[in-house]
């Protein structure tokens, strides 16, 4: 039996991910150097960036380069150690190789606290990546505050879930947009929203015209294209558009034309002020925000709904879920077993 699993970036997908995008192969297990920890995987964060990784456009990051493995927001066990900050039996989360075993020098990692009453899986789900984004999106960039309306696109996915969430423990009324009956009956049931609209088989600006006749306070974008489109057609004037994310449009390469916004003239009748995110540039106060998000957690006033793909072989399949919405809930790759006790 091979010693370790990795899967390599291959070829440039075109649009979506390709069969021969990724491989996955075998390979030897590394052995920790001086300042190095040995790592293995448990869970693996799918992320909607990650398409972004293997394609052509300019990014906020080094994209990845055929030939090198692909990687992802991993939390993993240090099973051996020459760094004192990360001994054997830590658990440590960061940027790692899509890897059953994988070596870190601890630059860009941290050590997982243990939180009593939290999941592992839960605790990495919100706390890692998705809590922190929608708590900066909305309060941060936002700027979001009691008695505003606000209106979230893939309201039903890992981001989206919290930023309903942490709208209503503010005082806001929430307006979550998804696609499909299902998700959008865990928005009012599960998540706390107001409102929830099928995109799919409704039309969102005239529900949102019903929902919203003062109109809309704070837009909380993950999708781009006709939806954030809607959002720009019934903004307040000098609202606030969040721009998280634009999902819709991360299967293209560098040169092709997306099209839209088309309201974008709304910008100057109603007044608006937009702006983009990456959550990276807010790490140092990830504390600060695990914290509080950890609080409502165990309080009970922020839920996380996960889906765990089991084994290092459904990673490619599972990370081509996040662009069709078959993933329903913050989507990771279990890669290895939890370690016992946790
Ligand atoms: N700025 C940052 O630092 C930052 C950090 C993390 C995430 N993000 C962004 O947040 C967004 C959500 O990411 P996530 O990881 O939480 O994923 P997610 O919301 O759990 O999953 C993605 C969801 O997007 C929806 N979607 C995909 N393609 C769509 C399309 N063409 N039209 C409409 N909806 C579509 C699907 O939901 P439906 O079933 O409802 O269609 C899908 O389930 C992404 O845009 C991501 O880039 C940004």
């Amino acid at each position: 039996m091979a010693q370790n699993r990795q899967w390599l970036f291959n070829k440039r997908p075109k649009k979506d991910i390709e069969a021969d995008t990724l491989i996955l192969q075998d390979t030897n297990l590394p052995e920790p150097g001086d300042g190095e920890f040995l790592l293995r995987s448990i869970y693996v964060s799918m992320d909607a960036t990650n398409r972004l990784w293997l394609g052509d456009w300019d990014l906020y990051m080094e994209p990845i380069t055929p030939g090198q493995p692909m990687k992802g927001f991993t939390l993993g066990e240090v099973v051996k150690s020459r760094n004192p900050a990360f001994p054997v039996g830590a658990l440590a989360a960061g940027l790692a190789p899509w890897a059953e075993y994988s070596v870190h020098d601890g630059i860009g990692f941290s050590v997982m606290p243990n939180i009593p009453g939290l999941k592992l899986a839960e605790a990495f789900g919100v706390l890692a990546i998705a809590g922190p984004t929608a708590l900066v999106g909305l309060m941060e960039v936002g700027r979001a505050k009691k008695g505003d309306t606000v209106v979230v696109t893939a309201a039903a996915g890992a981001v989206g879930m919290l930023v309903g969430q942490i709208a209503k423990i503010h005082g806001c009324k929430a307006i979550g947009i998804a696609g499909g009956a299902e998700k959008c009956r865990w928005l009012t049931e599960e998540f706390g929203y107001d409102h929830a609209i099928d995109y799919k088989r409704e039309d969102v600006v005239q529900r949102l015209r019903g929902l919203a006749p003062e109109g809309v306070d704070v837009h909380y974008e993950n999708v781009g294209g006709e939806l954030l489109d809607a959002g720009l057609s019934v903004m307040k004037n000098f609202g606030s558009v969040v721009i998280c994310g634009l999902i819709s449009t991360y299967n293209s390469a560098a040169g092709d034309r997306i099209p839209g916004p088309y309201m974008f003239r709304n910008l100057i009748m109603r007044r608006l002020r937009v702006e983009g995110f990456v959550i990276l540039d807010y790490v140092d106060k990830y504390p600060q925000y695990q914290q509080q998000l950890a609080g409502w957690m165990l309080e009970g006033r922020l839920k996380g709904r996960m889906h765990v793909e089991p084994g290092i072989e459904r990673a490619v399949d599972a990370l081509k879920m996040l662009y069709t919405g078959a993933n329903t809930g913050k989507l990771m790759v279990q890669f290895g077993r939890e370690p016992q006790g946790s």
